[in-house]
């Protein structure tokens, strides 16, 4: 074949290499703009699973690479003075000049053919498809193939908030990769620093758009503003100066990092590869990654299969999905670097956590795997500050007290509707159901959202605490609970709202009911769904019953024995109505502003606390997104109702998100939810509960430990395997749970099949 790869970069140059490699009769050309030896940048990461890719495809290479490569561990995190460094993370570097000249030197050797100072333009790209089989775009971030053939690749880019400045130093970080963190005068600035040849390492420089601005670094010369990083971080060069080699950037060599994706990877004979098509943020290395893999799968596809076509759209297949797994985990770390202000505050311990599992990929158990011994300072730190010290069990195992509930452990059975109440009166089924729950080791069950009047309920089938046999039945739940296990128990109390008067949750759920419907009322007179009634718009004599049927159902709860209460402000029932703009069409002083749609369900929390014993906890579940997008609630504005809610004396907020609207676009993942947990408690300065898809211990110690919430609530888990506390515990090796004490003998065989690694099963 003959083939034209514009650009020679990594991606350019290792493609024509693995074409050769396959076929040394293929005419490659590969065509710069640059001089051979002029380059920008200064070192790259590779991992050593790149390094295994790279000598299974060309030893030769490979091993030249090898020889040149800077290996290091550690990674040290230098915050509020304190350099705390962890072991085991495998990374190694090598200078990018280094790594060019040597895939220069092996294409040369191959016979590729190398065209330098040749800058290609939108014509000679035209000129070029037609004189080449195939053209390879790997003209890098700013590509001009991409942009001459815009319309068919279809480019999303989307400049991250972040500016960055790529420099070297001759100081030595041979030890670690370094993240420094210094606070300046116009807020914090960090670097990201590390050793890829015997005297030279990275030190790239970050700070916010603001902070950059504040110094002008964008009128600055390279040199001036190259001065101004010098003084920040003077007490970690030791004298050694900070270098530019990016002489080529016209004006301030400072960017924002630009995230690219494509639609398609491919246009008749053109080709994107490398940063041209996909790019991943620095701040976890893998932009050489990607381009020199993406080189190696191209190159074996055109000679795997049948036509070029064949292999091109092979090649699209494969990669995209590799390509986006790395860069959720770039979006994650980007963001996380964007939200910094937010974490800088943590103690060291905990921001270097934070750090450390930015991007979702390291989570608790894999730190345990690469340095257990910090992983248990870190644990032992968690748990001192939970009133444990010299303890370094899982943070899940680490006790939480509100008020003067003193919880065993930081998992919650999460609220779920059961459907089996009678006429509002809580049966054996909850007896049975929540005291098993109690039984098997979370330290806080909640009770299903129990309704404050009769037509307050969701379903017929719900549970309420307005009448006297109601608050019998709980207090027989909760006497049987407080004498027989350490758990706690949380009344989660609400009005359905316009989501009222419906089928039960395995019937059709949120549908009307067949017949024996009730009347509703919600903030405005809108129905939830076409089919369901159309509520009245409370008024304000509607206002107060409400507001004193939930302080009613507070002193049962209370007098029942309930530990805690939560208020339910979610998921579009009736408190959650007023909340979100979407649901809330009034023209009076409830609807409007945020301040307005708040002022009635703080009428309610307000009453509630002046009635709810001063020593017990107060909580609210909010929706903290209605996932429509600016038009509803977003993650901002839960933040300013969390510090709202803060001001009102709740103790803590649940967060969960949505059900507030029919169209409603979720985006569904593993702790999907979390973020914004994570958002209230480090902006609002709150006690948060995070709950959604949450599902592993492994994930609960993560979001703990990292900061992200103080409580963690577990729902379906806890439907399937009620002792799912006790179960995870057995399998992480903790054996100082507490187990009911009958079933000790069954707790014993479990945790030694457990240390066999064996099951049930
Ligand atoms: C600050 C920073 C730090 C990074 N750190 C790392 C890291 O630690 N590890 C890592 O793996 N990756 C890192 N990267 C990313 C990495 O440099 C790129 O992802 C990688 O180089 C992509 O290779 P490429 O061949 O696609 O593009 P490039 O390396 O950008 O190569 C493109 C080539 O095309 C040439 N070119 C462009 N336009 C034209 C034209 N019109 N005519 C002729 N030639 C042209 C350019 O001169 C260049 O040589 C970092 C990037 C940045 C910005
Ligand atoms: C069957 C069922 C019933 C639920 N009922 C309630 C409820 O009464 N109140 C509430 O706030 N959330 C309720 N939820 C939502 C859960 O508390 C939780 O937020 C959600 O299931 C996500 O957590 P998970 O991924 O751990 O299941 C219910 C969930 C399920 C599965």
């Amino acid at each position: 074949m003959r083939i034209a790869c514009l650009g020679g970069g990594p991606a350019g140059l290792y493609f024509a290499i693995s074409m050769k490699l396959h076929d040394p009769s293929h005419e490659m050309v590969v065509i710069e703009r640059n001089r051979a030896d002029d380059t920008f940048g200064w070192g790259v990461v590779l991992s050593d699973e790149t390094l295994d890719n790279l000598a299974a495809n060309d030893p030769v290479s490979a091993e030249r690479i090898r020889e040149h490569f800077a290996y290091w561990d550690d990674i040290a995190v230098v915050h509020k003075g304190v350099k705390t460094v962890s072991t085991g993370h495998g990374f190694c570097g090598i200078g990018r000049r280094q790594l060019l000249i040597l895939l220069q030197e092996r294409a040369r050797e191959l016979g590729v053919e190398m065209r330098f100072e040749t800058d290609i333009t939108e014509a000679s790209i035209e000129q070029l498809r037609r004189e080449y089989d195939l053209v390879l775009a790997a003209d890098g971030l700013n590509s001009r193939t991409r942009q001459t053939y815009a319309e068919h690749f279809k480019p999303d880019i989307d400049v991250r908030a972040c500016k960055f400045v790529w420099l070297g130093t001759h100081q030595t970080f041979n030890d670690a990769f370094t993240f420094i963190f210094e606070k300046t005068e116009h807020g914090w600035v960090w670097a990201h620093a590390y050793q890829f040849d015997k005297d030279t390492a990275t030190f790239i420089v970050e700070c916010s758009e603001a902070t950059w601005q504040a110094f002008g670094f964008g009128e600055m010369s390279q040199q001036e503003s190259i001065a101004i990083c010098e003084r920040i971080f003077a007490k970690h060069l030791d004298g050694h100066a900070l270098m530019t080699n990016a002489n080529h950037i016209r004006g301030s060599a400072w960017i924002n990092f630009p995230r690219v994706l494509c639609e398609r990877w491919s246009y008749e004979n053109v080709v994107l590869m490398g940063d041209a098509a996909a790019t991943a943020h620095f701040s976890i290395g893998s932009g050489s990654k990607l381009a020199l893999e993406s080189a190696i799968a191209l190159a074996n596809y055109l000679h795997s299969e049948n036509s070029s076509e064949a292999a091109v759209a092979r090649y699209e297949e494969d990669r995209r999905f590799e390509v986006l797994r790395l860069q959720s985990a770039a979006r994650n770390s980007t963001e996380w670097f964007e939200q910094i202000e937010r974490y800088l505050d943590l103690d060291p311990v905990q921001f270097n956590y934070s750090l450390l599992t930015r991007s979702q990929r390291i989570s608790h158990e894999n730190l345990r795997v690469r340095d257990p011994q910090w992983l248990e300072s870190a644990e032992r730190w968690f748990q001192s500050q939970a009133g444990n010290p010299g303890n370094a069990r899982a943070p899940m195992f680490a006790p939480y007290q509100l008020r003067d509930m003193r919880l065993v452990n930081r998992v919650v059975v999460s609220p779920m509707a059961q459907y089996k109440a009678v006429d509002g009166c809580p049966t054996d089924w909850h007896f049975s159901h929540y005291a098993e729950r109690a039984k098997g080791g979370a330290g806080l069950v909640y009770t299903e959202m129990t309704c404050v009047s009769p037509s307050g309920r969701i379903t017929p089938g719900c549970p309420g605490l307005y009448a006297p046999e109601h608050e019998a039945a709980w207090k027989r739940l909760c006497d049987f609970v407080h004498t027989e296990t350490p758990a706690k128990l949380c009344a989660q109390i609400g009005h359905s709202g316009a989501k009222g008067s419906t089928q039960l949750g395995w019937q059709e759920m949120d549908a009307p009911l067949a017949d024996g419907n009730w009347p509703i009322l919600a903030a405005s007179a809108q129905p939830w769904s076409a089919r369901n009634q159309v509520p009245k718009a409370m008024d304000r004599d509607d206002m107060d019953r409400v507001r004193d049927e939930f302080v009613s159902a507070a002193q049962m709860a209370d007098r029942a024995g309930f530990d805690m209460i939560e208020i339910h402000a979610a998921h579009g029932y009736l408190l959650s109505s007023f909340i979100t703009p979407l649901t809330n069409h009034r023209d009076d002083e409830y609807g409007g502003s945020l301040d307005n749609r708040l002022r009635y369900p703080l009428e309610v929390i307000n009453a509630v606390r002046r009635v709810w014993p001063a020593h017990k906890p107060l909580s609210v579940r909010i929706s903290a997104n209605d996932w429509c997008g600016a038009e509803g609630i977003t993650p901002d504005d839960a933040v300013q109702i969390a510090k709202r809610l803060r001001d009102a004396e709740v103790d803590i907020v649940d967060v969960s998100a949505g059900q507030t609207s029919t169209q409603a676009k979720p985006v569904y993942g593993r702790m999907f939810q979390t973020p914004f947990s994570d958002r209230i408690r480090n902006e609002a300065s709150i006690a948060t509960m995070a709950v959604g898809n949450i599902y592993q211990a492994d994930h609960v110690n993560s979001i703990l430990m990292a900061g992200r919430a103080d409580l963690v609530c577990i729902a379906r888990p806890h439907l399937a395997d009620p002792y799912w506390l006790l179960h995870v515990a057995a399998g992480l090796g903790d054996s100082e749970v507490e187990w009911p004490a009958p079933y000790r003998a069954g707790a014993d065989q479990l945790q030694r099949l457990a240390e066999r690694g064996e099951g049930w099963v």
